[in-house]
């Protein structure tokens, strides 16, 4: 596997891949079984796959959130290589943003709705550097989580916009035995939270209200930031002690 940071290096360098295609796996590290999901499928799906890791500070409406954020790069490495990934793109701040984030891409609707409303700026983050990273890579596929649905949609919606020549692919949600999503928030949960955590995911797929899933959540311990539902799909998010989850089910 390459390691780069450069952003013009890995764009010659993807520039001259002439046959096959190009998956890419934008991550932020901490890497676990929902990314090797990603993963794998980019890989089976692709000639070449890239893989980035960018602990993206533009997203963090929460500065405390960037400095709890787990990082394990030696780890992440090793498996990206142990999976045959073959380039990973690791740049720094600087050059990934050489106009120190005076230029941004913002989505004024889906965006304000859900996370949006109390993450401010949080999806002009991600739309950014999603943005820079595929204009750097350049793949034909970028491989996304259901799990961050919001993310996946705008994503979407971004490339359509925009008339981007890549293909977003959804990946479904994956899930510990108990029901709880994979997140590298996960990481951060004491063993109590930890133990509670999955009545998260059972109440959003169970036939209850959102009133009454809230009413649950609170007896339980956790901090209910919003439960919504939107067409046929249930969306949450809530805090154990200090650390954030979401979620969405199908319903
Ligand atoms: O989902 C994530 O890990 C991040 O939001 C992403 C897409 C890598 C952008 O920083």
């Amino acid at each position: 596997m390459r390691v780069i940071n450069e952003p013009q290096r890995i764009k010659k360098e993807m520039q001259e891949i002439s046959a096959g295609t190009i998956g890419f796996t934008p991550t932020m590290g901490a890497l676990h079984k929902g990314h090797i999901s990603l993963i794998k499928r980019s890989l089976k799906e692709n000639d070449i796959s890239v893989v980035s890791i960018f602990l993206n500070p533009t997203q963090f409406n929460n500065p405390e959130d960037l400095k709890k954020y787990p990082v394990q790069t030696e780890k992440d490495l090793e498996i990206l290589r142990d999976l045959g990934v073959h380039y990973c793109f690791m740049p720094t701040y600087k050059s990934l943003y050489p106009d120190n984030y005076t230029y941004k891409i913002e989505e004024t609707n889906f965006s304000r709705q859900l996370c949006g409303a109390y993450r401010e700026g949080h999806f002009t983050g991600v739309l950014t550097v999603v943005m820079k990273l595929l204009n750097i890579v350049s793949p034909h596929k970028a491989y996304f989580g259901e799990k961050d649905y919001q993310q996946l949609q705008l994503v979407k919606g971004m490339a359509k916009a925009f008339f981007m020549d890549v293909e977003i692919v959804a990946c479904p949600t994956v899930r510990e035995e108990d029901g709880l999503a994979l997140s590298s928030r996960n990481k951060r949960l004491t063993a109590e939270e930890r133990a509670i955590a999955p009545l998260f995911a059972r109440l959003l797929k169970s036939e209850k209200s959102n009133d009454e899933i809230k009413t649950e959540l609170r007896k339980n311990g956790f901090k209910v930031e919003y439960i919504e539902t939107i067409g046929n799909r249930r969306f949450g998010a809530v805090y154990l002690g200090k650390v954030r989850l979401i979620d969405n089910v199908e319903i």
